[in-house]
């Protein structure tokens, strides 16, 4: 089996669907050629029939990627489908990606239709699709509260009627590893025809799971990963691109996969997004967040300082940062908070940096974070007269 990891990225249409993060169609084009940039393989533009403005802006992207494939999702209702169609009618790859709930809780209560009838349309919008375009997906909506042996009959027949991927979303997020884990291998063991398609993974994050339900889907022979730049999407957001690829990249030695992801690019992608739609990532999030590089802890900084392997499984340039983050706290050591002087050009002897370290833990207490302005006011108070950088402490006080 191939090894190689496609990266459907989904920030323009389900990240996009999830309150607060709606952009316009410049962010979008601004936002898809950075996405282009990134390598993903897949760039779902957005759901055309939702309004004449997606259908635009998904017509737009199409016009302007020239690399990934562009993505027009779709229900299998033939006027989404037409709107689908005509949305990526001028890219270079496009896609058509249609769906149908398939649990029997979406069937009954929202449907309100049989299995023989969901199967039927989702074979229907698959034959429509597949007439003007080769490459087409299929989704099975909640499919992780379906029924395996109705995911096994609709999965086989759609890929008989010219399926090229098809996609088993965690829609509400509620499988847990094991249990994707052990749908998937169903799936792929059990689908007579599944050869001819791929396996697309779609996890939301409503218990946290997404990327560690992806992960184990890839495990058991998923070849796509549905994803978003800082996992926005609905609710809880989707599975975090950042972080499938750089659990892909950094575990190698684990999980023998490929992406085709430019990991300097992830840095300047969550930055971009964050920057369009006005709403920053916790500072713990992993890969991008603002402490996911940084150190206080005294311990921590003297092994990061002397080599960063001890306390960083990933350099921060890898994802396009510059360097690692040393923040002096009250946690800080002397160790870092002389290697931190150093960097402002400031050079003490033993007995000043023993002075100014106890003035930077007193105002650690009080502060939480020591900034490099402070760091300057303690050494020009300490000396009674303003420092400059490169002047030492001890010869210039
Ligand atoms: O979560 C979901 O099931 C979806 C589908 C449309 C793929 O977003
Ligand atoms: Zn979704």
């Amino acid at each position: 089996m191939d090894n190689h990891i496609k990266i459907f990225d989904t920030t323009l249409r389900d990240g996009e669907q999830s309150p607060g993060y709606s952009m316009n169609k410049p962010e979008k084009l601004r936002l898809a050629l950075q996405l282009e940039k990134l390598g993903v393989d897949v760039i779902e533009a957005g759901f055309p029939i939702a309004s004449d403005g997606d259908y635009e802006t998904v017509k737009e992207i199409g016009k302007i990627i020239k690399k990934s494939t562009v993505a027009a999702l779709c229900r299998t209702r033939d006027v989404d489908l037409e709107r689908a169609v005509a949305a990526v009618q001028h890219a270079a790859k496009p896609r058509i990606h249609t769906f149908i709930a398939t649990s029997d809780i979406h069937l009954k209560y929202k449907l309100q239709q049989t299995r023989e009838q969901v199967l039927e349309s989702a074979v229907r919008a698959v034959e429509y699709a597949k007439s003007h375009y080769d490459d087409v997906e299929f989704s099975a909506e909640d499919a992780s509260r379906s029924d395996p042996d109705f995911l096994i009959e609709i999965f086989t027949a759609v890929i008989e009627a010219g399926a090229t991927t098809i996609n088993v979303p965690d829609t509400v997020g509620y499988a847990l590893p094991w249990e994707y884990a052990d749908l998937i291998k169903t799936l792929n063991e059990n689908i007579p025809n599944i050869h001819k398609a791929v396996i697309s993974v779609h996890c939301h994050n409503d218990l946290g799971l997404a990327v560690a339900n992806s992960l184990m889907a890839v495990q058991n022979g998923a070849r796509q990963i549905e994803c978003t730049v800082n996992g926005i999407g609905e609710r809880a957001g989707n599975a975090s691109l950042e972080e499938v690829v750089m659990a892909i990249e950094t575990r190698k030695n684990i999980m023998n996969y490929t992406t085709s992801i430019n990991t300097k690019e992830i840095f300047p992608s969550s930055q971009m997004l964050s920057q369009i739609t006005g709403k920053g990532v916790q500072p713990n999030k992993a890969i991008v967040g603002e402490n996911a590089f940084a150190h206080e802890a005294g311990i921590h900084q003297h092994g990061v300082l002397k080599n960063p392997l001890t306390y960083e499984i990933m350099t921060p340039e890898s994802v396009g940062l510059t360097c690692n983050k040393i923040v002096i706290g009250k946690h800080s050591g002397r160790f870092a908070l002389c290697k931190k002087l150093e960097e402002l050009g400031y050079f003490l002897e033993k007995e000043d940096l023993n002075r100014v370290y106890v003035k930077v833990t007193q105002l650690a207490d009080e502060k939480k974070v020591v900034e490099d302005h402070d760091l300057v006011s303690i050494l020009a108070l300490m000396n009674n007269t303003p420092k400059k950088p490169s002047q030492k402490l001890a010869s210039g006080g």
